[in-house]
């Protein structure tokens, strides 16, 4: 039985104030969240003071990136043991912001997942296809290259190991979210590609589903059979909307 993963991503928002209201929200409600584990990935600048906000509390942190390099001269970068310094136990990899803004491509990506990996952080592996790659029918082909690269990188055991998130990036921040079953379809076919490499790995890790999950379809979605979880953006970002897709969750 594979305990569902939900992930606040963040992204560039909050303040220090924001940030406090949002996380006594999360803390008081948490215990109604019976099943599901939880975390939040906030900007670098924010871990510290979310790290400590949530030491001691069943929540717990991560980052939204990070560099492949361990120092040197890479201005503006961050790297894992900067992030395990604040006890940071997931890092997302990969998501779709970070390949078309930001020029990541699958290598980069797969490289980013190998060195979070051998660090001892969780990696969340974010694979999904563009609108455009839907509607030529390429979806299966799009997350198949996605994760091959990173099996061919790092292989299939340490793979396991991580987590994938599931983000069709037509519904990302769109407010479309794709249908459970149009999700479940993908999810059970990247579980078919993983089962190809290694069933038990396969049977195990967890597949996030993310892009516009909400307090309102997010029980319908988690209740489908090869999703385990959600990565969530704009509605982590709200108090009793965030405790409900973590309540939908179990
Ligand atoms: P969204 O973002 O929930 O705002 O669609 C999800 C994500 O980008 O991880």
């Amino acid at each position: 039985m594979r305990k569902p993963l939900i992930v606040g991503n963040w992204k560039m928002n909050g303040s220090l104030d924001d940030n406090k209201a949002l996380l006594d929200g999360f803390k008081a409600g948490i215990g109604n969240v019976k099943v599901a584990e939880v975390a939040v990935c906030a900007p670098y600048i924010y871990i510290p003071d979310v790290a400590e906000q949530l030491t001691g509390t069943p929540i717990a942190w991560g980052g939204q990136n990070m560099s492949i390099e361990a120092k040197g001269a890479f201005t503006g970068e961050i790297s894992t043991a900067m992030l395990l310094d604040f006890s940071c136990k997931y890092v997302i990899i990969g998501h779709s912001e970070r390949r078309t803004l930001y020029g990541e491509d699958d290598a980069l990506v797969a490289q980013k997942f190998a060195v979070a990996h051998k660090a001892g952080l969780i990696p969340i592996l974010c694979i999904g296809e563009t609108l455009d790659e839907r509607e030529k029918a390429v979806t299966e082909e799009v997350v198949a290259r996605q994760i091959k690269a990173v099996i061919d990188e790092v292989g299939i055991a340490s793979l396991g190991d991580g987590v994938i998130a599931y983000e069709p990036v037509w519904a990302i921040g769109t407010g479309k979210t794709a249908s459970p079953d149009q999700a479940q379809d993908v999810h059970a076919f990247i579980r078919g590609q993983l089962a190809a490499h290694d069933k038990a790995v396969a049977d195990k890790i967890r597949i996030q589903y993310g892009g516009s999950m909400n307090a309102g379809n997010a029980k319908e979605l988690l209740a489908m059979q090869d999703i385990d979880g959600g990565l969530i953006g704009g509605a982590s970002l709200k108090v009793e909307d965030f405790l409900a897709i973590c309540t939908a969750a179990g």
